[in-house]
């Protein structure tokens, strides 16, 4: 008996103790969703997908796409490739209530990648654009012309409401189909992607099958030619293959899409800046030296004070490889990075940070990191308000699949996480409130699976957080 009492009492206390414990570290952290997504491989679609047709007659531009040619909304970039031959590189472009067609010339180039030759990669910028104002806009001028449209962004302005999707990692599965799909068909609108990096996945392929770049440009064309993607670089960009004697990084990647990055002051396409509406938004490289001293950290050092809340409140962060995740994936890769520039994104208040490179989805609460001096151990994360909220949308779909094993328990900072794919909107309202929502593809277009009311950290710095601290 006395032995058994014992043992009883023993089991109580270190029960009672264990839940003492172990309450805090299980009340800490935020909700990891316990939605169950059925398990099925993703793979890609198959070369004669519809999805990938070519648009039928002699040397018909394909792959189109635009994105943001200066650093105000004036100007677009028009991109397409000619298989054929060269053809023209003009665009005739004009407004909704205009007759009259203006023409804007660019330039052709091509590459090569092993045993791959490029088609005619057209690049034409189209400058003195009317804010607001619909465009149309064709090209493949003199074979075989398409017709297509844009609506610029109303000039840059503090109360300016603007809605921006975002997409990452999305490749060309079946499920990166249903991705573009959802963020098509959500009844919130957006207006411009937001793309964290990782586009097409070619160099999954034997020799980084360029094809496959290809036909990702062609996949996205239904949404990339009627609005302006805003491109980051991820690793799937680099396309560095010594062993086929491809030794110069970003190669298909440079000649396919180019951003506006001399408008910025930048030096190269892999970090620059843009305003858009109410939003300032800077597309930074993890695959770029970010060192001190190096050009990336230069330009970096030099830009954020040039930010002007009173202009832009929105200060937006685009970059692939996540600060702060708690998955199993990718785990600390951006740690570095993390350590160089956390402190100004706190100094200067950045509003919310992107990334992708994690195949799921997960969003921080307000944290910084940047206490620790090597000697006073200070190295946990903590709630800070001056500091972003960071989101991970790498959950485009792509042929990898998802990141599905996560750390536990969840860290405090981790507000949400689900590894689902899907996209998500930023809906900014006016400089002191924006509605972020998060959509799983697993779901109808309506349904938002994770949201969030965002206050602007310049103009209205209370506390958004979705849990509670500890
Ligand atoms: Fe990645």
């Amino acid at each position: 008996m006395g032995v058994r009492r014992t043992s009883f009492l023993g089991c109580f206390i270190l029960a009672v103790l264990g839940l003492i414990i172990s309450a805090p570290i299980l009340c800490r952290g935020g909700t990891t969703s316990s939605f169950v997504r059925k398990v099925e491989k993703t793979i890609d679609m198959p070369m004669d997908s519809d999805v990938f047709s070519v648009p039928p007659g002699y040397n018909a531009p394909q792959q189109v796409h635009i994105t943001q040619g200066d650093h105000v909304g004036k100007a677009m970039i028009v991109s397409w490739v000619t298989m054929d031959e060269p053809g023209s590189s003009t665009v005739l472009y004009w407004s909704n209530n205009s007759k009259q067609k203006n023409k804007a010339t660019g330039a052709v180039t091509t590459y090569r990648f092993y045993n791959y030759t490029s088609g005619y990669i057209h690049h034409c910028i189209i400058k003195h654009l009317k804010f607001n104002t619909k465009y149309y806009y064709e090209v493949g001028i003199g074979h075989n012309p398409r017709t297509f449209w844009f609506v610029t962004p109303p000039q840059v302005g503090p109360d300016v409401p603007y809605t921006f999707g975002l997409i990452g990692d999305l490749g060309q599965s079946f499920d990166s189909n249903r991705t573009l799909t959802h963020y098509e068909l959500n009844p919130i609108k957006g207006q411009t992607v937001l793309f964290v990096g990782d586009l097409s996945y070619a160099d999954n392929y034997p020799n980084h099958d360029n094809t496959r770049w290809d036909t990702w440009g062609r996949f996205v064309e239904r949404s990339v030619a009627y609005q302006p993607w805003i491109w980051t670089t991820g690793n799937h960009e680099i396309d560095f293959a010594p062993e086929i004697g491809e030794t110069k990084p970003f190669k298909p990647y440079t000649h396919r899409y180019r951003v506006p990055y001399k408008s910025s002051n930048s030096t190269a396409p892999f970090w620059y800046s843009i305003k858009r509406a109410s939003a300032y938004i800077i597309v930074l490289s993890s695959y770029s030296a970010y060192g001190m001293y190096t050009p990336q950290y230069q330009w970096l050092y030099e830009e954020l004070p040039k930010v002007n809340r009173s202009e832009t409140p929105w200060l937006i962060v685009l970059l692939h490889s996540p600060w702060y995740n708690s998955y199993n994936y990718h785990y600390m890769e951006g740690e570095t990075m993390r350590v160089m520039y956390e402190p100004w994104f706190v100094q200067y208040k950045v509003d919310v940070v992107f990334a992708g490179h994690v195949h799921a989805y997960e969003r921080s609460e307000r944290v910084s990191n940047v206490a620790y001096n090597i000697v006073n151990g200070k190295c946990t994360p903590v709630r800070d308000q001056s500091a972003p909220i960071y989101i991970t949308i790498g959950d485009g779909g792509n042929i990898e699949g998802l990141a599905n094993n996560m750390t536990e328990p969840q860290p405090e900072y981790s507000a949400f996480r689900e590894p689902s794919f899907g996209h998500a909107t930023l809906d900014i309202k006016n400089r002191t409130h924006a509605y972020y929502s998060w959509h799983r593809n697993q779901e109808g277009y309506v349904v938002e699976a994770d949201k969030l009311r965002l206050y602007n950290r310049f103009w209205h710095p209370v506390d958004d957080s979705t849990t509670a601290k500890s």
